[in-house]
């Protein structure tokens, strides 16, 4: 059976965009593949984070990967910090890493522009997520549209240590969804939707009320054309909803604009509305359950020694290939 990795980062609570963009893909897959879905809290210390709140968070993203439909025991479900091989082998993979393709990453380009002081982890986090991804044989890493320069260098650097050392890695191929692979802010649709945006009007989060998706969605930037059409250079913020809309029920963008041809925004935002509302609806019940049981922690403490065992095995080879330790 061929392995999966991927990770999210507990830095706020998980938008739609996450869900529709990774998570979704991740129930879809699970039951095909050896799977790990990691919380990668050290990739969320690469910019500040508020101790209680990073806590609160970790818990709060594994009970959302369980609510959402993972199912603990197929899936591996971790957290990276408690399987300290993920650090060991970022360091090693840093060796190898070149500052200048570092710094050609978008994502840091992005979250260093205008900043005093950057943190090295933020430059040196793509050979993080490489380890993540190369410690369990990886082949398949699901994710959304923003991570496949990410995934491009993971795969240099895989090729780059078994040409220089020893051929123990799996390369990976990445797989982004063919519809939501980039949901965009509500507000701004030429950006990414973002569950640190400043502009909560901008992201709906799994664990909004009703009430306030709709309203969210309600006062979602369009245009003034007043035709539901998929045109997204012309028409983005348009096209957003119909992808969050046909992402959620399934339904193909087509049939949707046929759906609401002659019909106004009113009623199509309703309709985008209802879907997602109907989409969390399940989520959020499962969600509530989980966070106040004791069954996460159970879960936690399975996942991470499932993928020590695994880790474990990887570190031993890469340290015999570049010659540290004694054996
Ligand atoms: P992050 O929240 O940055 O840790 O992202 C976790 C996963 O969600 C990654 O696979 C991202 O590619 C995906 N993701 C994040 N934001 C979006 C978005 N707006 N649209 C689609 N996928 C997203
Ligand atoms: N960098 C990813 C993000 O911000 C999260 C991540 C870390 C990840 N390690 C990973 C995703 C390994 C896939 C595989 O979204």
């Amino acid at each position: 059976m061929k392995t999966i990795f991927s990770g999210i980062q507990p830095s706020g609570t998980l938008t739609i965009g996450n869900y529709l963009g990774a998570i979704q893909q991740f129930v879809e897959l699970q039951n095909n593949y050896n799977c790990y879905f990691c919380i990668v809290d050290e990739h969320a210390i690469t910019v500040p984070q508020d101790r209680l709140e990073l806590r609160k968070n970790i818990k709060s993203l594994a009970a959302l990967y369980i609510a959402s439909g993972i199912d603990p025991d197929s899936s591996t479900l971790f957290i990276q910090s408690e399987v300290p091989e993920h650090t060991q082998l970022g360091w090693m993979l840093q060796s190898i890493s070149y500052v200048g393709e570092l710094e050609r990453m978008t994502q840091y380009k992005d979250k260093s522009q205008g900043q005093e002081a950057i943190s090295s982890a933020l430059l040196t986090y793509p050979s993080l997520m490489a380890a993540d991804i190369l410690l369990y044989n990886t082949d398949v890493v699901p994710v959304g549209d923003d991570q496949k320069q990410h995934l491009e260098l993971t795969r240099n650097l895989a090729q780059r240590f078994n040409n220089r050392f020893n051929n123990i890695f799996t390369v990976p191929e990445v797989r982004i969804p063919k519809v939501g692979a980039r949901i965009m802010s509500l507000q701004e649709p030429s950006k990414k939707m973002s569950k640190s945006d400043t502009n909560q009007k901008g992201f709906i989060s799994m664990l909004d009320e009703p009430k306030r998706i709709e309203k969210k969605i309600k006062s979602a930037v369009t245009d003034s054309e007043g035709i539901v059409k998929f045109d997204k250079k012309n028409k983005p913020g348009v096209s957003n909803l119909l992808t969050i809309y046909s992402s959620c029920t399934g339904e193909s963008i087509a049939d949707l604009e046929k759906k609401y041809e002659g019909k106004g925004y009113g009623d199509f935002k309703q309709g985008v509305a209802n879907a997602v509302i109907d989409t969390l609806r399940p989520i959020q019940e499962k969600y509530e359950q989980l966070i106040q049981s004791d069954e996460l922690d159970a879960i936690l403490d399975q996942g991470r020694d499932k993928a020590s065992l695994s880790a474990g095995k990887t570190i031993k080879k890469a340290k015999k290939a570049m010659g540290l330790g004694r054996k």
